[in-house]
């Protein structure tokens, strides 16, 4: 098969949908590769790296949306993009189309099989090609918050994991999930004090056992979250109810009593965030100061660390790439219900029920799709 990876042009994605090793493996399988020059560039992926792994390097994404049977990206494609995209053409990539009816419809209109990383499921029920980036955002986020806690940033001028003689920061983490137990995991490894709130029992039992007595477990509940916020210095939220935004835990009345300096960083913020003050930043412009406090609120933090993430990325993503390939997508589809869990559209018809829900579409059905 012939498989194209473009370069991503959505603003500061310097992620890239194929490392080289993932591109070796296709070749190895007998598919040519067509990469596009300085795809890997900003992820420190030379277009000789991917040059020694077999791949076939073009100029431009013309080339590929125009002969490739497989296009594989990080981010949604964008108006551009979409335009070049065709029947017969299957596009492999993370696309967010229930918020996003424009996109829904250019994808449509454009009789491509467009297959979503965000709806793949796995046997255990989980997200499996969503959970490396929470990974990545929780780990990230003690680090974002450490920096936005100095002076220079607006914060208190505290150091995370203080001094002999001098206390540690103290950090509360709303969500004990995926994002929220790697966000523990870091700010403990920083010194810090570390609190976390769930409104599951589940999940609070497992946090305890993971971490032990080194993190203080609080059940959720309005009046638990606002005795925390006030001890506060940094807060990281990092819930999630499903296919819904995001709770609103913190109001603003509660950033009002934070301590003046203190940090609020929202990885929920792609759901619409967790507090009230909460509102979307860019990775040019990251924070802003609300009633006293610092917010972080990037909604694509994985992409600063790039070549982390296209790596965490690619680990997952390469069992279903080779799978499309070596299998064409409808055999693929037909063999694996969690992948084909990920198709959201083809042909112009929606095969996504939330999505369709989300935009007064029929859904259609898939058993006729993937027929032989
Ligand atoms: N900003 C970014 O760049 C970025 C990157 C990756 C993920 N995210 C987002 O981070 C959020 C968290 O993702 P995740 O994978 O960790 O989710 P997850 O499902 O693994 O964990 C969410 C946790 O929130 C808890 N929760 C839900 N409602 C609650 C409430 N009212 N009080 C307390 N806890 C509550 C759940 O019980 C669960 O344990 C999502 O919105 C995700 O999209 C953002």
């Amino acid at each position: 098969m012939l498989v194209g990876v473009p370069k991503e042009r959505k603003d500061h994605e310097a992620r890239v949908g194929l490392v080289p090793s993932s591109v070796a493996e296709l070749v190895h399988h007998g598919h040519t590769v067509l990469i596009e020059r300085g795809a890997g560039v900003g992820a420190g992926l030379s277009d000789d790296d991917y040059r020694v792994a077999g791949a076939t390097l073009v100029d431009g994404p013309e080339r590929i949306f125009r002969e490739a049977e497989l296009v594989v990206k990080i981010k949604e494609p964008l108006a551009v993009e979409r335009k070049k995209l065709r029947r017969g053409q299957v596009l492999f990539t993370y696309l967010h189309l229930a918020p996003d009816l424009a996109q829904t419809r250019d994808l449509m209109a454009s009789g491509a099989t467009c297959i979503a990383y965000e709806t793949v499921t796995s046997p255990t029920g989980g997200l499996p090609l969503l959970t490396p980036m929470s990974e990545v955002a929780g780990r990230l986020a003690p680090q974002v918050g450490a920096h936005c806690l100095e002076k220079a940033q607006g914060g208190r001028g505290i150091l995370l994991g203080g001094v002999p003689g001098v206390p540690p920061a103290e950090v509360v983490i709303l969500g004990g999930g995926v994002s929220g137990t790697h966000a523990a995991t870091i700010a403990l490894g920083m010194g810090a004090t570390v609190t976390m709130v769930d409104r599951s029992a589940e999940v609070l039992r497992r946090l305890s056992a993971q971490f032990g007595s080194r993190v203080r477990t609080i059940f959720s509940t309005r009046d638990a979250v606002s005795q925390l916020v006030k001890r506060a210095d940094l807060l990281i939220g990092a819930v999630l109810v499903p296919g819904a935004a995001a709770p609103k835990l913190i109001s603003r009345d509660m950033v009002k009593i934070m301590k003046a300096g203190a940090v609020i960083v929202d990885i929920a913020i792609d759901q619409g965030g967790c507090s009230e003050t909460s509102r979307p930043t860019t990775h040019s412009n990251p924070t802003y100061v609300e009633e006293g406090v610092v917010h972080y609120c990037v909604t694509n933090m994985p992409g600063s660390v790039a070549r982390t993430s296209t790596f965490a990325l690619n680990n997952v993503t390469l069992p279903f790439v080779l799978a499309l390939a070596d299998k064409g997508w409808k055999q693929a589809l037909r063999d694996d219900p969690h992948l084909r869990a990920g198709l959201n559209i083809h042909d112009g018809q929606v095969f996504c029920a939330p999505v369709a829900e989300a935009h007064g579409l029929s859904v259609a059905r898939l058993e006729e799709a993937v027929a032989p």
